[in-house]
């Protein structure tokens, strides 16, 4: 058999020109059209010459769609909890590749291109964005655990589909010279080469091995071919490599594997630590120390000789033992600080006065997990820190920012088996009622009622800004500690217009301006927030027939301002919804855009079920629709249908299906269900 590696080399060149210099002008018109909508100053010039660190001086790009999910459940939870809720609802974070349909685009969310296009409307001028992405759809994913293995089986005809229909795939897009002003930050395979360290007499992971070194070493040499792309290996976190013999032999296959790539240690920008996990930045009460006679602090059970206590530690150990294995010392660290932040209530606050190791540690950390090797939806977490670039305070780490590559809000597992297409398995260790061997036999402390992994799990959300540390709106620190935070609104939403069909009402208004830049609108029914939007229009649906509305419009800004209301418009709605009265299983579609270009738009159709449902749906797609990307459904022969998830409506119950399509915008309005 031929094996994965070889097969690589004797592989004829792909993508291999580079694109520096061609095409700007391109460049400058998808830019500006695309900024249209959010009014934000682009203008698109040479591509930058590769930097050091792509955080240094940069924005981040703010996925409107993680924001829609925290704004919806601020909304739900009111009060002081969906104030905080609110304060973050702008922080960067990453957009996960985790199966081949995520780059067009599928139920869980637009693909690639629609989010670099997003990117490009923010980017100011004058200032780089960073768009963190992250890589992960290996074959024989996850091979240590089951919530989350992937697609694609450890097996040569997995590394061919990997290399071809998701790495090339991905590379194509990232390539286009309408992205090359952004600076694309990749997080590499999480978990991957770290399960090779420790998990190698798995078998599982046995079978994944080549495949992981294979396709690591392929992924980092494509995405290296397109100029703007920083790759950053994942590198675990403290409590799973920290121990000295787990470290070292991990600093020499990092080394092996990157030192394999076509430009070798060039291919990398740095490492990623602790993605998606929750092991603290810092420990503030506990220094590895002789306690006496109970040994170092490090003998404590909970850490089991490792004298990494946390991500600050571990970058500065990595960053030495990477350095001696002749990675260039100018390789930068991330660490993923969005669910490491263990605040709240049973935070301690200061250093315990026990004489007995084991309860001096437990009652002096700030991890409040039973185990260091609970991952799976710790309860008691908390958010971090809010992404950052060049934090100060931890030289010995070479930091180049705080990021949130794990969306906090998402799911890590499923709690209990879930029906999925996506390979994803029911992991025990995401079971709150387990006691598991991997943890010394110690229950998980996994959240209970939690979705499949990658889903919007709100209780985990609620708890992480509960527990947040540093504490949303703690003197500054939030978000992230700006020596001068932008407290300037943006402008008042003009130009308010609103027209009824039926019981649905569109709005539509003209783009704010901010002094840092708008990332999204709310639209209010009077005075409630109704539904938010990242464009200049929205559609309320579900309102009550004959009825006078006074709608307003607000903006909000990347430092998480919001304007004043804008002048109320008045909108009385119709007699019904606008389309045939509802029958018996019947139901109603109202198509609305949300966005346009020349040559393209983006729209949405709102699908709602009449009093007995609307099992099995079907809408008459607006005339000649010819959609690029279209999530929330299928589109064929003229028709949408529910994808699996919700092709069955429940009475009353709504469903919106979005696509970016070509050409000219449908008017908006009713479409024909049933
Ligand atoms: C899941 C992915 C998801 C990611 C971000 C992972 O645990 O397997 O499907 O995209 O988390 O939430």
């Amino acid at each position: 058999m031929r094996s994965a590696w070889e097969r690589r080399k004797g592989a004829p060149e792909r993508g291999r020109q580079r694109r520096r210099g061609r095409a700007a002008a391109t460049t400058a018109a998808v830019a500006a059209l695309v900024a249209a909508p959010l009014g934000a100053a682009t203008s698109a010039g040479a591509a930058e010459p590769r930097v050091d660190n792509p955080f240094a001086g940069a924005d981040q790009y703010v996925n409107s769609y993680w924001s829609d999910n925290v704004e919806a459940a601020a909304d739900r939870a009111g009060g002081s909890l969906g104030d905080s809720m609110r304060a973050v609802a702008n922080e960067p974070t990453s957009v996960w590749m985790d199966r081949i349909s995520a780059i067009e685009g599928n139920a869980d969310g637009p693909g690639l291109r629609a989010h670099l296009d997003a990117a490009v409307a923010q980017k100011r001028a004058g200032t780089p964005l960073v768009f963190n992405l992250v890589i992960y759809d290996l074959p024989g994913r996850d091979c240590y655990a089951l919530a989350s293995n992937g697609e694609l089986p450890a097996a040569d005809e997995g590394m061919q589909r990997y290399e071809t229909e998701y790495i090339d795939a991905i590379v194509d897009i990232l390539d286009d010279p309408a992205y090359e002003d952004l600076r694309i930050v990749a997080t590499v395979e999480p978990d991957s080469l770290p399960n090779l360290v420790t998990n190698s007499s798995e078998p599982l992971c046995q079978q994944a091995a080549p495949y992981y070194r294979e396709g690591v070493a392929y992924a980092l040499d494509r995405l290296h071919d397109v100029g703007n792309v920083y790759s950053y290996i994942d590198a675990a976190h403290a409590g799973w490599l920290g121990w000295p013999n787990n470290a070292q032999p991990a600093a020499q296959l990092f080394a092996e594997v990157v030192g394999s790539t076509e430009a070798g240690f060039d291919s990398v920008a740095g490492f990623v630590t602790n993605t998606a996990n929750s092991t603290p930045l810092t420990e503030p009460f506990l220094e590895d120390e002789n306690f006496g006679s109970g040994g170092f602090v490090r003998q404590a059970e909970f850490y089991q000789w490792n004298t990494d206590f946390d991500e600050a530690d571990w970058t500065a150990h990595l960053y030495d033992l990477l350095v001696a294995e002749g990675f260039p010392s100018s390789i930068g660290m991330l660490i993923d600080t969005s669910r490491n932040g263990w605040g709240g209530p049973d935070r301690p606050s200061a250093e315990s006065t026990s004489t007995d190791l084991n309860t001096y540690v437990d009652e002096s950390r700030v991890d409040r997990r039973n185990h260091r090797g609970a991952w799976c939806n710790p309860s008691g977490a908390g958010l971090g820190e809010r992404p950052q670039a060049t934090p100060s305070g931890y030289p010995d780490s070479h930091l180049d920012a705080f990021v949130w590559v794990k969306p906090p809000g998402e799911s890590d597992g499923a709690s209990e088996e879930i029906d999925n297409d996506q390979g994803k398995k029911f992991d025990r260790m995401c079971d709150p009622t387990f006691n598991s061997p991997k943890l010394d036999g110690l229950l998980t402390g996994a959240l209970p009622d939690a979705p499949l992994a990658g889903q919007w799990f709100e209780s985990q959300f609620a708890m992480l800004v509960t527990n947040a540390y540093p504490p949303i709106g703690d003197g500054g620190t939030d978000p992230g500690p700006d020596p001068d935070p932008d407290t300037t609104a943006p402008s008042v939403p003009q130009g308010v217009t609103a027209t009824a069909d039926g019981t649905s009402v569109s709005v539509s208004w003209s783009a704010s301006t901010d002094d840092t830049r708008v990332t999204g609108y709310s639209v209010l029914v009077d005075g409630e927030a109704a539904t938010t939007s990242s464009t200049t229009s929205a559609t309320v649906t579900g309102l009550d027939p004959k009825t006078t509305y006074e709608i307003t419009v607000t903006a909000r800004d990347a430092a998480g301002n919001t304007s004043a209301a804008s002048e109320p418009v008045s909108v009385t709605t119709g007699a019904d919804d606008g389309g045939p009265d509802p029958v018996e299983g019947a139901c109603t579609a109202v198509y609305s855009t949300t966005n346009s270009w020349s040559g393209g738009y983006q729209g949405q159709v709102v699908v709602t079920a009449g009093d007995d449902g609307a099992p099995g749906w079907a809408v008459t797609a607006p005339a000649g629709l010819s959609t690029t990307n279209l999530w929330g459904g299928v589109l064929s022969g003229g028709t949408i249908t529910g994808a699996a998830w919700n092709a069955d409506l429940a009475p009353g119950a709504s469903t919106t299906v979005g696509f970016v399509a070509n050409g000219t915008a449908p008017a908006d309005g009713p479409l024909a269900c049933d």
